[in-house]
């Protein structure tokens, strides 16, 4: 037994890898949308979200025409929108700056909107056969253990010494296959906590599993727990219409809400110059990365509501084919029934 750390991680992915719907590709589009949606999904779930958005937008161009609502509606439920927002600018970036080719050059890539570190390794190795480590939380952890990295992995010199390290075991044959088979160990065999050290390839020159500390590893920073936030929402129906309005905040930009406030509703209503009163309708909690909301829901039957609002007030069916962010996902259901009772489209 023994071979280097390449050979005996390649082999093993070889035997043992995943067959994930987004591999036995090269091709970089699908590549580059596969590791962004996997960035706040997984596997499992993002096979449904990967093949429905590549039969709407099976190119890099044909993705550069949407609108931003469209690729919104295509991501919703997935989370982190701003992805989704940049995933739109990197295609037309893609198109109008490289001739519809994605750069094999990890520079090149780097310098696309939303393509961080992370994902720049992740095409250029699996895409392009670069030599690039793909360092995500799978690298960090089956790194840290297999080399004994003891430190907290969040400091920017252990960063440096994790890339460094990856860096010198990396394949140059195979470095996409390289990075995948890590992240397979990761997800499967290496995982946080306690891991399979019985069914490891890497058991008999891992120093976490030598030192008995691999529970204990990777060193992690403290967390900060989300911060709550009190919203009101208020769902306000005119007409068998509901009103609803695009974020313009950076959390949830683009994205449709119905009213968000944290003032009374019966305060929102005035300002708004809507008649009609506010009634309690229960509550719901989403949890974001840096916060917590924790929502009041109100409906509001108005009487009357000023033109000028008009245009914001959705039918059912319009609604539905809005971006809408799992956080309203309560207050969507109920509005949906309350327009459904109403009898309306
Ligand atoms: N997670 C993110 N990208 C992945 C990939 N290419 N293979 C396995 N897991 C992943």
């Amino acid at each position: 037994m023994g071979g280097s750390f390449a050979d005996v991680v390649l082999s093993w992915y070889d035997r043992c890898g995943r067959k994930l719907p987004f591999r036995g590709t090269k091709d970089p589009y699908r590549i580059w949308l596969s590791e962004i949606m996997l960035q706040q999904t997984r596997t499992e779930q993002m096979s449904e979200y990967y093949g429905r958005f590549l039969s709407r937008f099976p190119s890099v161009e044909a993705l550069a025409e949407a609108s931003e609502g469209e690729v919104l509606k295509y991501w919703e439920g997935l989370g982190y929108y701003s992805r989704a927002r940049n995933l739109l600018k990197a295609a037309r970036c893609v198109v109008n700056d490289h001739g519809g080719r994605f750069p094999a050059d990890a520079a090149l890539l780097r310098s696309l909107p939303g393509v961080g570190p992370y994902t720049t390794a992740a095409v250029a190795s699996i895409a392009f056969s670069l030599p690039e480590p793909a360092i995500d939380g799978n690298l960090t952890r089956v790194l840290s253990r297999a080399r004994g990295i003891r430190e907290d992995v969040s400091l920017p010199s252990v960063k440096r010494q994790l890339e460094q390290t990856a860096r010198e075991l990396i394949s140059r044959e195979r470095p996409g296959d390289f990075n995948q088979a890590l992240m397979d160990l990761g997800a499967g065999i290496c995982v946080p906590g306690t891991p399979d050290c019985a069914s490891c390839p890497l058991m008999p020159q891992c120093s976490a599993y030598k030192e008995g500390d691999q529970e204990a590893l990777p060193v992690q920073p403290r967390k900060v727990p989300p911060r709550p936030v009190h919203l009101n929402v208020l769902l306000i129906f005119s007409e068998g219409r509901v009103y609803m309005k695009a974020r313009e905040e950076a959390l949830l930009k683009g994205m449709y809400v119905y009213c968000l406030s944290e003032k009374a509703p019966s305060a929102v209503l005035r300002g708004l110059r809507v008649e009609g009163a506010a009634a309690p309708a229960g509550q719901a909690r989403h949890v974001f990365t840096h916060r917590v909301w924790e929502m009041k829901l109100y409906t509001c039957m108005a009487s009357a509501v000023p033109a000028k609002l008009k245009p914001h007030f959705y039918t059912r069916t319009e609604m539905n084919a809005l971006p809408v962010p799992a956080a309203m996902r309560a207050a969507k259901a109920l509005a949906e029934q309350i327009l459904l009772e109403g009898g309306n489209a």
